[in-house]
């Protein structure tokens, strides 16, 4: 889906397909150099990083695992509610792993640092984070984030993922939600 196929519902393109498939690019080469030699765990938190997952695990040029959790501190809203709670869990043993969780976006803070400190009490050799945006305005929490694709505005996004009620994650550009959609 294209942003022209929903006009009305955005008030304007933040990213572009070509501008996230380049940043998923430089991610990676960092990534490469970062991790040389050493096994990494991609885990993917669903389902906004399905995209980020795909395309940045493409765009690297080794070996490496993918497993998945869901957490939920949303509902169906646009605010953090800060209680995590794991939907689903991981089927991957983290003892001695090298864990990078991959994540569409950070907004307070509050999921990713409850989920780092989740993982690495399962006994990972080391947890890092690769967001593909981050909203520095809404951080509520500091969360250590080695990898962030895109600093952008404290306004609610969709596409590439990101979802508004399970709606828009097939736009393929990341676009302001325009706010008649949500009040
Ligand atoms: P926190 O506040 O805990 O939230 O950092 C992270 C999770 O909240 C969702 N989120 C968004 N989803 N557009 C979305 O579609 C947004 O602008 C947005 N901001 C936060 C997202 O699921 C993320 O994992
Ligand atoms: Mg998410």
């Amino acid at each position: 889906m294209q942003a022209s196929d929903i006009d009305g519902d955005l008030t304007e393109v933040l990213v572009t397909e070509a501008e996230i498939r380049a940043k998923l690019d430089e991610l990676a080469r960092r990534i490469e150099a970062d991790y040389d030699g050493r096994d990494v765990l991609l885990v993917g938190v669903l389902r906004g990083a399905v995209m980020v997952m795909a395309d940045l695990a493409r765009a690297l040029t080794r070996h490496l695992e993918m497993d998945w959790m869901a957490v939920s501190s949303y509902g169906a809203g646009t605010k953090s509610s800060g209680v995590v709670k794991i939907l689903k869990d991981l089927d991957t043993d983290l003892t001695g792993r090298n864990v990078l969780i991959v994540e569409d976006i950070i907004d307070s803070g509050l999921t990713l640092s409850w989920l780092r400190e989740n993982l690495e009490s399962r006994g990972a050799a080391s947890v890092e984070i690769c967001a593909l945006f981050r909203k520095p305005d809404a951080a509520k929490v500091e969360v250590d984030v080695k990898y962030v694709g895109f600093d952008i505005p404290n306004q609610f996004v969709v596409g590439y993922g990101l979802d508004y009620a399970e709606r828009y994650r097939n736009l393929r550009d990341v676009a302001i939600l325009a706010p008649h959609v949500y009040s």
